[in-house]
């Protein structure tokens, strides 16, 4: 188990190592990336147990040229880093294997982000190591950054889910929002959310051109959103014809009246220092508002609001790449802080314009 100390050290270190659990997968794909390019940070190993000893290049070809091979994950060397972009399920199963390679390990399933058993066992099909559920940190980074250097397990947010929080979190935090109103998210995602693993609702013929609501009630992520926000949460998804990104629509009721500038104040007190989120509310040209598109490749956030005084509503916007802020740049984000390196390291570069669909 690590230790402050520990944590210490490795920032202390010229360059980091990092691993990959789950490296052929479009997460970990997106870790290899993000890590092949960080100024501090090795990759010692990547994992693949249905390509070991294969080129990376050869299942992500962005990454030919990388120099790096997939390894079997029952042979895990030891890294400062360790992270996980494996299937719900496997991380619960080998996180003492995880965490005796690694005094840091950074999970990107959703085996740890919730914290009681009781919640795994309604939302889930219950945990095997509910003891390490206390312990672990939820990293967004943007709401739990204190938490993140004395932790040895965390647990990166889930990619709806940090659509939504990210939206609402400051409606919270200003008041306009205390608990007790009606909360609507509806989030549109494209088809890496599904992983690379095809099915058959995601084969091309059948994904193509969708706008379907794959989970109309009962998403997971809504227990997620409801334990960071401490409210309650009516959660709808659609799948769309994008590759990367979720949108996240949401429809609030303030009890009392809220005026354009207190939204305003409200985000602003946020995220002003924020360097991965970027407030978008109207202004002027065509990306008026948070859109994926905009985001698409990078770790940044867009989040924008709307007034609709006649109904008394609130309308928020969010946008991500859920291959990098919902999930491997969040995870290397919150890596970055939890080991003392620069906040921003491996991740400060913008996304395309013009581009097609991401
Ligand atoms: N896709 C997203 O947008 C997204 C966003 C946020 C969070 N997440 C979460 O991140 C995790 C990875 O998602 P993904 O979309 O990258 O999935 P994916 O594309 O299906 O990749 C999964 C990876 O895990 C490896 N793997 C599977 N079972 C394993 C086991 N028992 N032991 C070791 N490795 C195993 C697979 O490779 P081998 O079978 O070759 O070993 C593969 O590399 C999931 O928990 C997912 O919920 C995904």
């Amino acid at each position: 188990m690590a230790t402050a100390t520990d944590h210490d050290e490795a920032a202390d270190a010229e360059t980091l190592t990092a691993g990959v659990v789950g490296a052929s997968g479009f997460t970990g794909g997106e870790l290899l990336r993000l890590l092949v390019g960080h100024p501090n940070v090795d990759v010692a190993q990547a994992t693949s147990r249905e390509y070991a000893n294969k080129t990376v290049g050869s299942v992500h070809p962005n990454l030919r040229g990388a120099g790096l091979r997939f390894s079997d994950p029952g042979d895990l060397e030891s890294v400062d880093v360790l992270f996980a972009a494996t299937p719900h399920g496997v991380s619960m199963e080998q996180v003492d294997a995880f965490q005796a390679a690694a005094d840091t390990v950074v999970d990107l399933s959703a085996d740890f982000r919730l914290d009681t058993e009781a919640e795994y066992d309604e939302w889930y099909d219950g945990h095997v190591c509910p003891e390490y559920l206390d312990d672990a940190v939820y990293a967004l980074p943007e709401l739990f950054r204190e938490d993140l250097p004395s932790a040895d397990l965390i647990a990166a947010g889930g990619c709806n889910a940090t659509a939504a929080i990210l939206g609402l979190a400051p409606l919270f935090d200003a008041g306009v929002l205390d608990g007790g109103e009606q909360v609507v998210v509806d989030v549109k995602v494209g088809s890496s959310e599904g992983g690379a693993s095809a099915s058959k609702a995601s084969s091309h013929a059948e994904r193509s051109g969708v706008v379907r609501p794959y989970a109309p009630t009962g998403h997971r992520h809504e227990a997620e959103i409801e334990a960071i926000l401490d409210t309650s949460v009516s959660f709808t998804a659609h799948a769309v014809d994008m590759v990367r990104g979720a949108s996240a629509t949401s429809h609030v009721f303030p009890d009392s009246p809220v005026s354009k500038g207190d939204l305003w104040t409200a985000y602003r007190e946020a995220y002003e220092d924020e360097p991965f989120v970027r407030l978008v509310a109207g202004g002027s040209g065509v990306y008026r508002y948070p859109e994926p598109k905009a985001v698409a490749g990078t770790n940044n956030a867009e989040v924008g609001f709307e007034l609709d005084p006649g109904n008394e509503r609130v309308v928020v916007f969010s946008a991500i790449d859920n291959l990098m802020k919902g999930s491997a740049g969040q995870a290397v984000h919150a890596a970055n802080v939890a080991l003392g390196l620069e906040e921003t390291a491996g991740l400060e570069f913008s996304g395309l314009h013009p581009v097609g669909s991401p």
